[in-house]
Parts: structure tokens; sequence; C-alpha cells
């Protein structure tokens, strides 16, 4: 019912809400939508059309959105012999009186429990209040953007006492063995130890991946339990397969054996990224070089990708292919960062990290050079490269970039290996 609906919006109701620039800002995070049910019931194609594009944000994706026209009236028409949604959007061109009317009738036939974003184009403190009085969960001042719309519907289900929802970065080689899983760890260990937040390492190479090795843990259980048991996942469940590597850092290891084969779904890892995010506030994901569904499909629902290429002229395509196939799947996230590793092997013809730069018109995030003794050496001893070299440049670019990746940094602030020339020169999308 419309009168008893959530309340939220009413400490901000003097304040009236703005039209931010879209996308998402870095350090902005909108925690996605459970599976809820939303119908908006629009005035204006512009509203319709951003309702649309809300609805294909991975943020939205477990919700299930209708858009139709006609404003409060077909809503009023619509519920009459029908239930009501979880969310009603409802835009009004009105003037404040007609909007308080329409959903006084409304609230006739709304259901408890629904709640209602109206749209409308008068900024005025009195109608906020009324609404609010009203039970009104948000009220936004079109014209509305697509981010405006999925931070609303994402908004009333993440109210301030609930945990914090996790973080996801997704860590993935334009190639294989160019060090994409090195990174990740590293990262990951610079995101627990330097910035203090708890982290989840997820190895996703169940059959050959090497994140217990590099933190020299040898785990009786990890992902392959979460997998392999779809029933049994819960947060709970996923704790106890945690390995605790430091104080902040633990680890969902990988079998690395082969009396099983291991082909997924492309859903096969949903219910455990659910688990992880509900508890954990960063999880990486160190994905194997393979384009499978289920590999598609975490790093398109990820909050962050960075993508590890080499020197070479098939990273350089791969990376290409990737981040454009990642950024037009995600047009209301930030762009893919990338890196590029192993730089400056003697002898070796390379591309130069500018030219990178130029063929994907964005700067790398880190290129990171190769030294094979540094990296063999925390390989071997499994050890990350700040464990080892402890001040080492490199120890410190993986520290720079997982402020970037945890939305701490702008990237173009980053100095050191961080490429700050390149990134002024090429404006990131
Ligand atoms: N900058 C570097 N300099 C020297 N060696 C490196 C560097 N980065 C990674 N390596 C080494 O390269 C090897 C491959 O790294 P890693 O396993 O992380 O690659 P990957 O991209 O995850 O491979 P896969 O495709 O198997 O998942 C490792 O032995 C690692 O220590
Ligand atoms: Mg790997």
């Amino acid at each position: 019912m419309i009168k008893h609906a959530h309340q939220a919006a009413l400490a901000e109701a003097e304040t009236p809400p703005t039209v931010p620039a879209e996308p998402v800002a870095a350090d902005e995070h909108i925690a996605p939508a459970p599976r809820v049910s939303v119908q908006a019931f629009c005035e204006t194609v512009e509203t319709a059309s951003a309702v649309q594009a809300a609805s294909e944000d991975r943020r939205l994706g477990k919700a299930h959105i209708k858009i139709q026209m006609g404003g409060a009236t077909a809503a009023f028409e619509a519920y009459r012999g029908s239930p009501t949604p979880n969310v009603i959007i409802l835009e009004s061109e009105n003037r404040a009186h007609d909007i308080i009317a329409g959903l006084d009738r409304l609230a006739e036939v709304c259901d408890a429990g629904t709640r209602v974003i109206v749209i409308g184009r008068i900024n005025d403190v009195t109608l906020y209040r009324e609404l609010t009085r009203r039970g009104v969960s948000d009220y936004l001042i079109a014209p509305v953007g697509t981010v405006d719309i999925v931070r609303a519907i994402c908004g009333l289900f993440s109210h301030p006492d609930a945990k914090p929802v996790g973080r996801i970065i997704a860590v993935v080689g334009a190639k294989g063995g160019v060090g994409a899983s090195t990174i990740g760890h590293n990262i990951g260990f610079a995101i627990a130890r330097d910035l203090a937040l708890d982290s989840v390492v997820t190895d996703l190479d169940l059959a050959f991946g090497t994140a217990g090795l590099d933190y020299n843990q040898d785990p009786p259980q990890g992902i392959a339990d979460a997998v392999f048991s779809p029933d049994r996942i819960d947060t709970a469940f996923i704790d106890r397969l945690l390995s605790k590597c430091t104080d902040h850092l633990s680890l969902l290891a990988a079998p690395a054996t082969h009396d099983r084969v291991y082909d997924f779904g492309a859903d096969a890892f949903d219910a455990i990224l659910d688990a992880l995010r509900g508890s954990i506030p960063c999880v990486v994901l160190d994905l194997p070089h393979q384009w499978a569904g289920w590999t598609k499909r975490l790093l398109l629902s990820a909050d962050d990708i960075l993508v590890v290429a080499g020197p070479d002229l098939a990273n350089l395509r791969n990376a290409k292919n990737m981040i454009d196939l990642l950024r037009s799947a995600r047009p209301n996230d930030h762009r893919p960062f990338y890196c590029l590793n192993q730089v400056g092997v003697p002898k070796r013809p390379e591309i130069a990290p500018a030219d990178f730069a130029k063929a994907l018109e964005d700067a790398p995030l880190a290129v990171i050079p190769f030294e094979p003794h540094l990296f063999g050496t925390a390989a071997n001893n499994g050890q990350m490269v700040a464990e080892v070299a402890a001040g080492h440049k490199t120890a410190d670019m993986f520290r720079q970039m997982a402020q970037v990746l945890t939305g701490r940094a702008e990237a173009k602030r980053a100095s050191g290996g961080l490429m700050p020339l390149l990134s002024k020169l090429i404006k990131r999308g």
C-alpha cells in the first residue's frame, strides 16, 4: 500500500534530487537488486527508454521489469483487478495537485509492500513532503538517466544498516600465461593489506589454478565443493570453504586435480557469487583464459574488470575485442581497465604501451616490467611481490592498481608506473 510503503526518502525529502552525470562514478557502488518485479507506467518516450535501458543493466539482471505508457491512469486500470508488483514506477507530467490525486487513487488498489517511485517535472519541497507522507519511496525529477533508474530501484533494497555488498573485480588474461593470475593475487593481497578491506580471491581455474601455491596454502576445500553442491550454498557454507591467508585476505581455492572435468553451465557460479557478495566487501575473481558461457557471464556481472595483456599482437587483438564487447554490453559501467605485463623481455620485439593505448582508446592502468627473478622468487616461495621485495616499484604498482580497482583513486591520479602522461593524453570513456 502506498501509504505504508518504505519511508527511506523521508530524510532527503527536502533536498531535491539532482540528475548526476552518467555512467556511475568510480567510487559509487550500486548494489544489484534482488529478484523483484517492477512495472513502469511512463508518460514520455524519453523516460520509457531510460527505464528500458535500465532494465538491461547488469544490476537489474535479476529483476523483472515491464514498461507501459499511460502514467497513473493506466496503473490504476492495471491494478484494479490484479495484484501489484514489488515496485511501481509512475511518471507524471502533471501539476503537483494531479500527481497527488493520481497517487491517492492508486493507493486504493495498491498492495501492502509495493514500493512506489514517482518521476515528475516539478521541483518543489511541498510536493516532496506530500509524496513522502503518502509513502512514496523516491521522487526523481525528469529528465532521468538510465543510472538514475538503476540507482532508485536498487536503492529500495539496500537499506543503510544492511551489510556492505561486495565489490567484484574480475581479472582475466588477453592470452594464456600472461600473468593474469599473478597480478590478480598481488592485487588481492594489496587490497587486503594496504586498504584493509576484507577480501576473497576466488580461483576459477579449477584444473590448474595457482592461487593456493601463490599464497602458500593447501586447503582441503574450496570452490569445487561449492560449485558441485549448488543446493548447499549460502553464506555460512561458503565461509567454511574459505582459507585464511592474511588478516583481511581469504582464498577460495581451486582443487587443481584432474579426477573430474570442469564443464559448467553459464550460471554455475551465480549462487556462489551472491553468497560472497553478501558478506565480503571485495571479491577478486581469478578467471582462466577461456571464453565460455560462465566466464563471459562472470565478466559481465563484475563491478570492475581488469584485462591483463602481454605486449604482442595477439594480446592486442584479443584485449581490443574483449574490451569492445564488454563495453557495449555494459554501457552504464566504467569501461574495463587493462594493464600490460611482462614488458621488456630482452631481445623480444614488443608493441609499445602507446600503441596499445591508441588501439584500445585508453591508457593502461599499469605497465609491469618483465622481472623473472622477482616474480620467480615470489612464485617458488609462495609469496607475494610485496613480501619478497617490500618497497619495490612493482609492489607499489599493485597497491595503486588496488586503489583504482576498489574505487579509492582515479586512474589518472596514479603516478609512477601508471602512465600518468598517457592518461592525460587519452581520455577514458
Ligand atoms: N611481470 C612478470 N615478470 C616475470 N614473470 C612474470 C611476470 N608476471 C607473471 N610472471 C610469471 O608468468 C607465469 C605465468 O603467470 P600466471 O600463471 O599468473 O599467468 P596466467 O595469465 O594466469 O596464466 P593462465 O593462462 O595459465 O591462467 C608465472 O610463472 C609468473 O610467475
Ligand atoms: Mg591464470
